[in-house]
């Protein structure tokens, strides 16, 4: 496995690779999530390439980007062990150097949901993952689900760019008690941690709902505010009941939906969400 820092570096590395090239794009400490997208991209590519960079660009001011967690060596020896083949891991530096001043933005579809709670968040992420992009070429990317509109942002962006990379989105990877891994499950305490599965049992009871015939948007949009009411540790920001594509909210649920949520657990702001349809 090689790893490089430099542009230069990545890129005379990246053309000896052969065959298609995978690439999964992530902020480090890495978890089973993290490593079900790379096995995706193991099994169906020839090489892999990762990349790990915390991007202060899509870190609000008053967001966690200097307490974000980090532990390279380890995301190294899990990354060689899930046979990648190159690792790209590019200072702030190499990816904003003195001057910066480009941005690519996705209009519509970044106004809402974490957008709306997150202001800049998506221009941060859609300006280095076109970057990330630009400078290892891949023939597919993997993204997972678990950052929902994340992924529906990018796959506008690729399309909208012409960026010739097939994106490909995995499911979302839980612990045995449902909670979605995160590297920001972290930061909860005990308390906080054992409080944090009722994101996963609120989308499940409005699964339920929805699986016995109940299409009403604003019906399991209560039936999950209801659930987080009823944990007093967790106080909800906000519940979606979206089409998939579009992210509009919805008033019936017809063809694929996405139910998603945020949460303050404490200090720490959890996200999740399960596709309806
Ligand atoms: P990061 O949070 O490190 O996540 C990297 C990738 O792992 C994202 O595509 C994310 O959706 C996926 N992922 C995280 N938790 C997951 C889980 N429990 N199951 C499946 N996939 C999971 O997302 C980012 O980094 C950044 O915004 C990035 C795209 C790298 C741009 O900076």
């Amino acid at each position: 496995m090689k790893i490089v820092t430099a542009i230069t570096e990545l890129r005379a590395a990246r053309s000896l690779l052969s065959g298609s090239v995978g690439f999964v794009p992530t902020m480090g400490f890495l978890h089973a999530g993290h490593i079900s997208l790379v096995k995706a991209a193991r099994a169906e590519c020839d090489s892999v390439v990762t990349s790990i960079f915390v991007n202060p660009t899509q870190f609000g001011p008053n967001e966690d980007l200097a307490k974000y967690p980090r532990d390279l060596p380890r995301d190294l020896a899990l990354l060689e062990a899930a046979g990648v083949d190159l690792v790209w891991t590019p200072t702030e530096e190499v990816m904003y150097p003195s001057g910066f001043q480009t941005w690519v933005q996705v209009d519509a579809l970044t106004r809402r949901l974490e957008g709306e709670t997150r202001p800049g968040h998506f221009r941060g992420v859609t300006t280095v993952v076109a970057k990330l992009f630009n400078a290892v070429g891949p023939d597919r990317a993997y993204f997972g689900q678990k950052d929902a509109q994340q992924a529906a942002v990018v796959r506008r962006m690729t399309r909208d760019l012409d960026f010739p990379i097939e994106i490909i989105v995995c499911p979302t990877k839980r612990e045995a008690d449902g909670l979605a891994m995160s590297s920001r499950n972290t930061y909860l305490n005990l308390q906080e941690r054992q409080a944090a599965t009722v994101l996963f049992r609120a989308l499940s009871l409005a699964k339920l709902a929805y699986d016995s015939g109940e299409n009403g948007a604003e019906k399991l949009r209560a039936i999950v505010s209801a659930a987080v009411a009823s944990e007093p540790l967790a106080k909800l920001q906000y519940v979606s009941c979206a089409d998939y594509d579009s992210l509009e909210e919805l008033d019936t649920v017809r063809g694929k939906a996405l139910i998603s949520m945020a949460v303050f657990m404490g200090k720490t702001r959890l996200i999740d969400n399960f596709v309806l349809g």
